[in-house]
């Protein structure tokens, strides 16, 4: 498991890879597709409907800053190039449900979440970890984040009030990539995680979702 010292040192890789976390956290995302929200009518949502359906997307974006940091622990652990290169695409889609999410959150008159550097820092920490498990343990982890994310966007539609199409086109979106996600680590490899490790995750998105709802 030897790390290679030209990729830990070089410098430009860790300036680029900080600008990544810098971009993430305190710059405004820019989508390279537009949202799936695009050309539908904002329907007349009443102050609660709204300051609800803002903290559940502010919820989904804190999920997309952690697929960020994620992905990018995976690539950064990683020394397969096929894999490496076979899950760019899915980590450039993940930048388009930041900046979606991070968009209907404003639209909705809500904000982001403070803690949103915490999640970074600990998603970015896990993803290294799985990295140095290995790539089966790595792809597992991966194919295991985006399964529950499925299941997460799932409930929320159902949370959501039945009028709200804007949010409902973004969630229903974003959600059909995540499972896109998680067929490609799939194929690629993917180990299923024990019981034990899947409840430990279910358990600290739990937390990161209940906190975010409300800062
Ligand atoms: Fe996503
Ligand atoms: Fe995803």
């Amino acid at each position: 498991m030897g790390f290679s010292p030209d990729r830990r040192l070089d410098p430009d890789r860790l300036v680029s890879e900080l600008d990544k976390v810098v971009r993430v956290l305190f710059g405004d995302a820019v989508a390279g597709r537009p949202s799936p929200a695009r050309g539908i009518a904002e329907d007349n949502l009443d102050g609660a409907t709204r300051r609800h359906a803002a903290a559940l997307m502010r919820v989904n974006h804190c999920g997309e800053v952690c697929a960020q940091a994620l992905y990018q622990g995976q690539a950064l652990a990683s020394s397969d190039a096929t894999i490496r290169s076979a899950l760019e695409n899915a980590a450039k889609e993940e930048g388009d449900h930041l900046a979606w999410s991070a968009e209907r959150v404003r639209e909705l008159g809500g904000g982001l979440s403070r803690l949103n550097p915490i999640w970074y820092a600990g998603s970015l920490a896990l993803g290294y970890f799985a990295g140095r498990l290995g790539e089966g343990w790595n792809l597992g982890f991966l194919a295991e984040t985006e399964r529950q994310v499925e299941q997460h966007l799932e409930g929320h539609l159902q949370r959501l009030a039945g009028h709200d199409t804007r949010t409902r086109a973004v969630i229903e979106g974003m959600r059909r990539e995540e499972a896109e996600h998680r067929r490609t680590a799939e194929r690629l490899g993917a180990r299923e995680l024990p019981e034990a490790a899947r409840q430990a995750m279910r358990l600290a998105a739990r937390v990161m979702t209940t906190l975010s709802y409300r800062i």
